[in-house]
């Protein structure tokens, strides 16, 4: 068979049109590189979606895929596998929980959590404690559980209805939450950085009163790191920052060090929810997949990426405010590590197509803020290359409008 044309107009006949992908059909990547099948070079600041924590081609992580491989591909959770062994002990010792639970992707760990916060909170024996809230502006994935916490009408419309059971607290509005947590309350879903959301931090003060809420009624905190995890924000989970002490904690993205692999961390509070057979999945943990998160998570402390995070996220803020002194169109920055916003006057995605011009991949959220998650160990030089790029783009428009 002849291969297909890997062209847009082709990609409309194939496909169902739910992704507005982006005009270029991608070969490989070195680094923090992206190159096109017709050779053009590409600096990646969106990282897969937030995922090639260590850029491209990194030899540890190919390493690790091709030893793992050559052993065993799958097997199934009827076996042992000594990869999520290895990774399950890592993720437990970083986190301080007590069990994991390996899915796929991270609407997957999403939905395991809502189930296991339901099945924790029917042993108190109220029959009422069924609700489980998440934050306004929040995006926790798209299958029904994840879809009705995420409730925004662009993901939800048409799709209802939606799980029962499920309601929203406004993002760091401590009176929203005092009046919305009960009895009835089973759970909380945050994300302490908001990725899809535009960037926004969750406060300390919300963090605190959640947590002296979660003493008097009894519910469990459920931190999404699905984006933010990872060593993204310079601590493997950004609820260090806040000091969130959640029940349970969902990780995917980078989790598998590009194959699709996510987690559901618990603590002992809900370490015997699940009997046998309450919950599963065929691939789930894959062990090569698992193997590839080991070698990610080693890399990362080996290398001082979340430092490096740190560091570089700072800089990029610093460069990015400057713009936003000499460029009105910029309206906020906002940033946590190698998690930077933009929030601009106008729809994003214009400058994602300018600065695909440029050869830079940025990537449009929330309707008006340009994301910026590039690989942790994206070099000072590169981050400058992007700052450059978008104050180019900044000053053009400008001309023009000036005509
Ligand atoms: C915070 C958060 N939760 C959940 C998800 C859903 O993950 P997946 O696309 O792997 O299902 C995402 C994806 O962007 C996310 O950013």
């Amino acid at each position: 068979m002849k291969p297909s044309a890997v062209t847009q107009e082709t990609e409309q006949k194939l496909f169902f049109h739910n992704y507005a992908r982006l005009p270029i059909a991608v070969s490989h990547g070195e680094g923090s590189w992206l190159f096109s099948i017709d050779g053009s070079r590409y600096l990646d600041m969106i990282s897969g979606i937030g995922v090639n924590a260590l850029g491209y081609g990194d030899k540890r992580l190919v390493q690790a895929i091709g030893d793992q491989a050559s052993k065993l591909i799958h097997a199934s959770n009827l076996f042992m596998m000594q990869p999520q062994f290895d990774l399950a002990e890592k993720l437990l010792s970083l986190s301080g929980l007590s069990k994991v639970f390996f899915a796929n992707s991270g609407t997957e760990a999403v939905e395991a959590s809502i189930k296991i916060a339901r099945k924790w909170a029917a042993r108190s024996g109220n029959l009422d404690k069924k609700e489980v809230l998440s934050l306004s502006n929040c995006f926790h994935g798209r299958t029904y559980g994840a879809m009705s916490l995420t409730a925004k009408a662009k993901y939800v419309d048409g799709f209802e209805p939606l799980l029962p059971g499920t309601g929203m607290i406004a993002f760091n509005d401590v009176t929203d939450l005092e009046r919305k947590i009960s009895d009835r309350t089973a759970a909380v879903f945050i994300e302490v950085v908001q990725g899809e959301g535009g960037i926004h931090m969750v406060s300390q003060e919300f963090i605190s009163r959640l947590r002296e809420l979660r003493d008097r009624y009894g519910f469990l905190i459920v931190a999404d790191e699905i984006q933010a995890g990872c060593g993204r924000t310079g601590k493997f989970l950004s609820y260090m920052h806040v000091d969130a002490d959640p029940d349970l904690v969902c990780l995917a993205k980078p989790l598998g060090g590009g194959l699709p692999l996510s987690a559901v961390l618990g603590s002992e509070k809900v370490a015997d929810v699940l009997a046998y057979g309450n919950h599963g999945t065929t691939f789930g943990g894959n062990p090569v997949a698992c193997a590839a998160g080991l070698a990610m998570i080693e890399a990362i402390e080996q290398d001082g990426l979340m430092e490096h995070a740190e560091t570089i996220g700072n800089f990029l803020a610093e460069g990015l405010q400057r713009l936003a002194g000499k460029h009105p169109m910029i309206l906020e920055i906002r940033q946590c590590g190698l998690m930077v916003g933009i929030t601009v006057d106008r729809e994003a995605k214009f400058y994602v197509e300018k600065a695909l011009e440029k050869h830079v991949v940025v990537n449009a959220t929330s309707v008006n803020v340009i994301r910026l998650l590039p690989p942790l160990n994206i070099t000072r030089e590169e981050a400058q290359l992007c700052i450059d790029a978008l104050d180019e783009i900044f000053t053009e428009e400008t001309r023009e409008k000036e005509g």
